[in-house]
This record gives structure tokens, C-alpha cells and sequence, in this order.
């Protein structure tokens, strides 16, 4: 069902037959059916929604009102009405900062992240703290790249009034036990974010299950569009938010005293939104739906293992993340070459792997590096794409150690 077979559903391998793509935790690419899908939108039903009542405008307020319900399906969440439309994950987390903890938030008080947070996962509660005079408090990693959950269970204290916590770490692909994390976190009434990012293309999702509070995605990284994501909130808590962004399509009423907004989602989205990045992401969970999720998440962390044995095989080659619980993302370092001549190395032999801080700049000072390479996989990978990458790098190797 993966690799070579479904690799002919990505028209890039075509314009590119020699591409071996191992950057999807950076974006994954985009199958046919969303590609079209964007295409037939602008060629045959591109109007704003939400605004005009002729034929056209009333159907393209519909579809964009159906993928709500799809995205909603896809998560398991109980209503459309749990999704809003945002820009990505980023813009999903700062909106969770500023509407729902910025207000809630007292001096003394503390958020909670890990270690492996992406930048976009810390930022925005950074400076809610700062602004507030809270404390940001870091759960540490063990020594492979797993969470200290035991060190998470004390820092969970009165104080704490959030907690934010990647899924999947996007530099060294431990995946993290949310469930367990948010049911000792609901022990004390303390509310939970999840970031998805990773983990939305990785793994069946149930928010429901998960009893997530909030939940974050990217359309980008799961086959869909850039410049869409998703914030899914418990209803009862995306309705005590106020709007991070004021204008057209998020209102009640408006007089030039005053403002009463429309009920949630749609309050946080304000003016034309990305229509048609929305319709792309409908196609996009078309095609993961047609799709056994479970086999993705198999395929993908027993590709993953295959990777990191072959990796590790190579002289002066380290693992940086060998939690037992891990997914296709392997992050490396090569004896004392830069990762950025590394990826450059294998870029010439067309081979996409991303080196870098991977926006975890904290986690890497932790490390004591300034960088890793990373090859992430997705479900059009196969065993010769890593067998090619690990030819390329004993070439590194050859090149740059005398
Ligand atoms: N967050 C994306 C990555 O890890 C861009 O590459």
C-alpha cells in the first residue's frame, strides 16, 4: 500500500524522478486529488463564503462548512463546531495563549512545556509569562530523548495553569504518552494542549479519547496546503475566548459604540480566510481516509527503525533520540562534520534532509549541539530511498575525513 505504489500519486516524483524526499516533518508533498482539487476550486468554484447569497458563493460557503465536519471526523472530535480555521499550528498556539491563558494568567503562576518544544510550542507562552509575571517550567528529557515523566508528575502543582506538549519532537521523533500525560494533568484540573504537528500524519487521531482540551495540526504536513491549520478546543473553552483579531465574518452585530461577536469558531475567523487552502485540506483527509491510519503508523515506525540500524551501521555516526517509543524521525550527527555540509553533500545527490536547530534551539544547547541532520519519513518512502542515503553519506564521510 506505501512507498513505490503510492509515491505515483505525487506528482513531484514525476517532475522529479530521482528525488529521494526525506524532509516531511519540514512539509510533506501533495497528492493529485488535492493539487486538482485546489485547481478545480479556483477553475470552477472560487467565491468568499459566509457573504453572498447566489448559487456559486452558497455552495463554496457549504464545502468549506462540510471540511469543518470532515476535520472533525478525521480527530475525532465530537463538532464541527471544536474546529477553527487558522493560518497553522503556530497561529493555533498563539491564539490558545493569548485568548485562553493571557486572561486567565497570574504572577507566580506556571505553564508547563518539555525540553523538545519547537519554538512555536514556546514563544507564545514565553511571553504570556513574561507578560504576566509567570514562570515558564521545562519538563526535562532522559538521556534518549524520551520525556522524564516522573520529574513531569512533580512539576504538575497548583500552580501550573497549563500544560503544552509537542506529540511527536519534530528533532528527535520521540513520540509522548499525551494520554497518560493529559490524565494526570486533568488529576488537577489543569487544562492540556497537544501539538500535533508531527504526529497528525503519523497516527490515527482522537482528540475524544485523548481528552485533549486543545489540539493543533498543520495542513502542510498532512498532505494539504500551506497557510491552513487547525486549533481544535473542548467547546465549552473555545467559548469563554475572546477573538485575538477583529473585522469582517466574526460578528453579531455592529454599531460604532459597540460589537457583540458571532459564537465560536467563527469569531476567530476573522476576514476572508484561506478558502481555498480549506478545500485543499478536505482533499487532503480524502486521501488519508482512503488510507488505513494504523498501517501508516506501523509502516512508518518500522521504516523509521529500519533507517536508524542502518544509520547507526555507518563509522563515527550518532543517533541524537533513541526513545524506545519513536517514529520515522531520525536526527543525526557525523563525526565532526557540519550537518549543514552533510545535507548539502546528499542535497547534490538529490536526497531532502533538513539540517539545522529544527526550531528546537533550547533542546539543541541541552544537547551541546548547534545543529543535527534529519531524515523524516512519510508514507511514500522506501527502504532504497534510506539505503541511497546511507551510500550518500559513507560518500560524505569519504569526502571529508582524510
Ligand atoms: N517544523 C518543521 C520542521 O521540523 C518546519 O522542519
Amino acid at each position: 500500500m506505501f512507498g513505490t505504489k503510492i509515491k505515483a500519486q505525487f506528482p513531484i516524483f514525476q517532475a522529479h524522478p530521482n528525488l529521494v524526499y526525506l524532509d516531511n516533518a519540514a512539509t510533506t508533498q501533495k497528492p493529485k486529488m488535492v493539487i486538482d482539487g485546489i485547481t478545480n476550486f479556483y477553475q470552477k468554484e472560487n467565491a468568499n463564503i459566509h457573504r453572498g447569497i447566489y448559487d456559486l458563493a452558497a455552495q463554496t460557503s457549504a464545502k468549506y462548512e462540510k471540511v469543518r465536519t470532515k476535520v472533525a471526523d478525521f480527530i475525532g472530535a465530537t463538532s464541527p463546531k471544536s474546529i477553527v480555521y487558522t493560518s497553522g499550528t503556530t497561529a493555533s498556539i498563539n491564539l490558545v495563549a493569548t485568548s485562553f491563558l493571557s486572561p486567565r494568567l497570574v504572577a507566580g503562576d506556571e505553564v508547563l512545556i518539555s525540553m523538545m518544544e519547537h519554538h512555536a510550542n514556546l514563544i507564545p507562552w514565553q511571553m504570556i509569562c513574561k507578560a504576566k509575571g509567570a514562570s515558564l517550567r521545562v519538563i526535562p528529557i532522559n538521556a534518549d530523548g524520551s520525556l522524564d515523566m516522573n520529574a513531569y508528575k512533580q512539576a504538575l502543582s497548583p500552580k501550573t495553569k497549563m500544560v503544552a506538549i509537542t506529540h511527536i519532537s519534530n528533532a528527535l521523533g520521540t513520540i509522548n504518552p499525551v494520554a497518560k500525560m493529559i490524565a494526570l494533568a486533568h488529576q488537577k484540573d489543569i487544562p492540556v494542549l497537544v501539538d500535533g504537528a508531527q504526529s497528525t500524519a503519523h497516527y490515527p487521531i482522537d482528540v475524544n479519547a485523548l481528552d485533549a482540551d486543545f489540539f493543533t495540526f498543520s495542513g502542510h504536513k498532512v498532505f494539504g496546503p500551506t497557510g491552513i491549520g487547525i486549533l481544535y478546543g473542548k467547546q465549552a473553552l473555545l467559548e469563554t475566548m475572546s477573538p485575538s483579531q477583529y473585522g469582517g465574518d466574526m460578528i453579531r452585530s455592529v454599531s460604532f459604540e459597540e460589537t457583540s461577536f458571532a459564537p465560536s469558531p467563527q469569531r476567530f475567523e476573522a476576514g476572508t480566510t484561506n478558502i481555498a487552502g480549506v478545500i485543499g485540506l478536505g482533499y487532503a483527509i480524502d486521501f488519508l481516509n482512503q488510507l488505513d491510519k494504523k498501517a501508516i503508523g506501523v509502516y512508518l515506525k518500522s521504516l523509521g527503525k529500519y533507517a536508524q540500524e542502518q544509520l547507526s551501521a555507518i563509522d563515527g555516526l550518532t543517533i541524537i533520540g533513541t526513545a524506545s517509543e519513536k517514529t520515522g524521525i531520525i536526527s543525526f550527527t557525523l563525526q565532526d562534520i557540519h550537518p549543514h555540509d552533510i545535507a548539502s553533500f546528499v542535497g547534490a545527490n538529490n536526497i531532502a534532509i533538513r539540517a539545522g536547530h529544527h526550531c528546537t534551539q533550547p533542546l539543541m544547547k541541552h544537547l551541546k549541539l548547534p545543529a543535527t541532520s534529519r531524515a523524516s519519513l512519510s508514507i511514500y518512502n522506501t527502504q532504497e530511498d534510506i539505503d541511497l542515503l546511507v551510500a550518500a553519506i559513507k560518500e560524505t564521510v569519504d569526502f571529508f575525513v582524510i
